[in-house]
This record gives C-alpha cells, sequence and structure tokens, in this order.
C-alpha cells in the first residue's frame, strides 16, 4: 500500500497537542467561502455529501489534464491510469482494514453496486432460504435485497426499531436468525438518527448461522475507522462522496467469493479480480479523486502507515465530534419544541454518530430547512431514504430536520445553528 503519503509538515499543521487544528484544516475546502447573503454557510448536510478539500479537486483535475485514457493499452496514459486504479485500491483497502487491493470494487455509488451485487448473490437463494434486513437501514440496503429475494421466493425478516432510543431490537434480531438465514444486511451506522449498530456481535450471531453478512458503512465511514478484518464481514460497502471524496461508490468484498459469484458481465471484460465485477468504463477522475479523500483523511493522523495514521486520525475526528455532538444535544435539550429521534445525551459515545435528527411541534422540516438556509445554516429534511425508519415512527411524508455534522465544524457553528434553531417560528 505505497501511495505517496502526505508530507510530515501537513500532518503537523492540521493536528494540536490535543487533537485537530480545525481552523487550518477548514482552509483546505473551498466550499468554506461561500455566503448565504451576509452569512457564511454552515453545512450541516455531510449525510447527504461532505465537502471536498482541494486536495481531492487536484486529484480529480490532476487526473483529466495529464492521464486521462482507458484501461489497459501499451501507452503511456493508459499504463498510467492503471496505475491510478491500482493505487485507489490499495488507498480503499488500508482505509477499510483490509489486505488486499483486488478486494476492492469501484462504481458509480453505493445504490448501484448493491443492487448489482444483489442480483448475484440473489442467485444462490431458493424458497426456504431466508434473508435478514433492518428497519434502522438506508433503503439502499434494504430493497435490493428484498427484490434479489423475491425473484429467488427467499423470505425477508425485518429486524425491528426499538423507537423509544432509534437502536435495533437485538432480541428480535436472535430470534429472526435461524439455519435456514442465508443473508444479513446490516447497516453500520443510521444515515437518519446516528445510531451506531453492534455490528460486530451481529455479524458474529449470522456466522454461527452459516450467513453470509454484508455492511452498509457508508454513513460510519467520515466518522470511525472502519476494519473488515475485525468485523469479519463478508461484504462492505461506503461512497466516497460521504468521505469528503467525489461521487464514486466501494465494495469491500472476500476475495473468494469475488471470484465464485457470477455477476452479469460483457464477454470481453475481465473474468477474474475486480475488473469483473466493475461493468464498462469506470469513473477513472472520481476513483483518483477517492484515494486522494482517504489520503486527506490519513494526513490528520500519525503513524508510519497510512493504516496507523488513519487510525489517529479517526481517533482526533472522533474526540471533535463527540465534544459537538454534545454542545448541539445541551443546547438542544432547552428547546422544548423539537424532539429528539435518536440517543441522547447519556448515551455511550460508541453507540452514535453526530448526526441528529428533530422535529418540531408545528414547523415541517422542510419548512425549517429553507429558513435555516437563510442564515447560512445547511440542513436536510426529508426522509433521508431511510423509509423502514421514517414509516415505523409515523414520520411519512415529511421525515426529520437531520442535523449532520462532521469534523469539519465548529463549535461557532453549532451556536449558530442553535440560536437559529431557538428562533425558527419567527424566522422567515
Ligand atoms: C447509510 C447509507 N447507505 C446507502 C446510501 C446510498 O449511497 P449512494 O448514494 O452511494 O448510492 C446512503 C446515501 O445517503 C446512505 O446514507
Amino acid at each position: 500500500m505505497k501511495e505517496p503519503i502526505q508530507p510530515a509538515l501537513q500532518s503537523l499543521r492540521v493536528r494540536t497537542v490535543n487533537g485537530l487544528n480545525i481552523e487550518a484544516i477548514r482552509q483546505q475546502f473551498p466550499a468554506f467561502d461561500r455566503h448565504e447573503g451576509d452569512h457564511p454557510v454552515a453545512y450541516f448536510d455531510g449525510p447527504a455529501g461532505s465537502q471536498v478539500p482541494q486536495s481531492v479537486i487536484d486529484a480529480v483535475g490532476h487526473y483529466m489534464a495529464h492521464t486521462n485514457s482507458n484501461c489497459g493499452a501499451p501507452i503511456s496514459t493508459s499504463q498510467e491510469s492503471d496505475t491510478t486504479l491500482q493505487h485507489a485500491r490499495e488507498a480503499l483497502a488500508d482505509f477499510v482494514g483490509g489486505s488486499d487491493p483486488d478486494e476492492i470494487v469501484f462504481g458509480p455509488n453505493m445504490t448501484t453496486l448493491t443492487l448489482a451485487l444483489s442480483r448475484t448473490l440473489g442467485q444462490t437463494w431458493g424458497p426456504g432460504d431466508e434473508v435478514v434486513v433492518t428497519q434502522l437501514d438506508h433503503d439502499a440496503n434494504v430493497t435490493p435485497w428484498v427484490l434479489a429475494a423475491q425473484r429467488a421466493g427467499a423470505t425477508v425478516h425485518h429486524v425491528p426499531i426499538d423507537l423509544t432510543n432509534c437502536t435495533l431490537d437485538q432480541s428480535a434480531y436472535a430470534r429472526l436468525l435461524s439455519p435456514r438465514t442465508k443473508f444479513v444486511a446490516i447497516g453500520y451506522a443510521s444515515n437518519a438518527v446516528g445510531t451506531v449498530n453492534p455490528v460486530k456481535q451481529m455479524i458474529s450471531a449470522a456466522r454461527e448461522m452459516g450467513a453470509l453478512t454484508f455492511v452498509d458503512a457508508v454513513h460510519l465511514a467520515p466518522h470511525r475507522l472502519i476494519d473488515v478484518a475485525e468485523l469479519q464481514c463478508d461484504f462492505l460497502t461506503c461512497s466516497a462522496y460521504k468521505f469528503f471524496g467525489p461521487h464514486v461508490g466501494v465494495i469491500w468484498g472476500r476475495k473468494d467469493l469475488l471470484e465464485e459469484l457470477h455477476p452479469d458481465k460483457l464477454r470481453p471484460s475481465p473474468a477474474t479480480g475486480p475488473g469483473k465485477w466493475m461493468t464498462g468504463t469506470a469513473n477513472h477522475e472520481g476513483i483518483a479523486g477517492a484515494a486522494a479523500a482517504v489520503n486527506y483523511l490519513s494526513s490528520l493522523g500519525t503513524g508510519n502507515t497510512r493504516r496507523d495514521q488513519l487510525a489517529t486520525a479517526f481517533d482526533a475526528i472522533a474526540c471533535h465530534e463527540n465534544a459537538l455532538r454534545r454542545r448541539l444535544l445541551e443546547g438542544l435539550q432547552e428547546l422544548t419544541e423539537f424532539r429528539l429521534w435518536g440517543l441522547g445525551l447519556n448515551a455511550p459515545e460508541s453507540s452514535r454518530v453526530p448526526t441528529v435528527s428533530v422535529t418540531h411541534t408545528s414547523l415541517s422540516p422542510r419548512d425549517m430547512a429553507t429558513r435555516l438556509a437563510h442564515l447560512g445554516l445547511y440542513c436536510w429534511p426529508g426522509n433521508h431514504y431511510a423509509v423502514p425508519f421514517t414509516t415505523a415512527a409515523g414520520l411519512e411524508p415529511d421525515g426529520t430536520l437531520r442535523i449532520g455534522l462532521l469534523h469539519y465544524n465548529t463549535v461557532g457553528e453549532v451556536d449558530r445553528l442553535l440560536a437559529g434553531l431557538r428562533d425558527v417560528d419567527s424566522l422567515v
């Protein structure tokens, strides 16, 4: 995994003795220059897509300006494109804790990759087989498996949510598993309410039944270190545009499974390796940017390997994000017109990422988002495609107002948002 590591000076600049130097970090993001009228924009819309540092923008531009080509020909630009993809696989393998870059498959986004994988895996299911999905997932980790199960004549079980704190009902999960379970799809973290599921235990229980496991880590990826080796899952997915990269989806899969399965593919395309799963010409510039996003994150850490740098970077990110989340939740406690959906202040830090969903006694989430946007406070209204949750919670069709914090947010931005929320019914 030899992708060049950010210069040490860069690392020093973005870290202080106690953690991250957020102001130095923010200077790397051109998006923070944006204003809404007189108000600097504060981005709380990260769960729908994070902002991008200059190094990622440069990587995309560099690819397009200097090495633009298709893969596989004996010409320099093509060979450099092959190298770009190989370096990106190495970077993403480091990012998810994998040991083999050939286990990394790139695609347009998580949804498209998951639909393709579900069609392929579904061919191995039949009547009598059972598939388990959860009510706390984004629909991209539900409907692909439901459709594949329907085609195969397999049965689908849905793990219910405990709506008092928006966690998965673990005893119901245990009851739904049996030797008939062929496949379990679990979300690592909820993009609607921020709950981090006990994925490792859930995978271990599924494995005891002989089931394959698929983890949707899209929402966890910008917040915490992923470690597929520790999780012992069979597949894991994330999307680079949620962790400071471009619009590119990624699936990590166990190599033996990627080799054994038969995805739909064209005759001349590779019959082995990740190329077997990557239909058509890939988004090379986006993939170059995805690798740069991993390198941006590792530049926030310290250590001799990129993986060590990522681990220390995510420790520092978690520390800063937890402080922001506590401040936001403390402030929200005083705003009695709001209802918090999800784990509150007393929840263990490991059980949640700083994605906070609220509803208001009289204003719709869309109305609030529109009013706040005039103050440069960008939040997201709606069901966030987490329809099993919003349906179970009786929140359709309006959903929630989602406040997504990332490491580039500041205490000052959280305080501005709390002030905006306090006055939201008098804003226009
Ligand atoms: C948790 C989660 N899973 C899956 C997806 C779908 O990802 P993509 O947009 O890459 O298809 C999203 C997108 O918001 C998400 O938040």
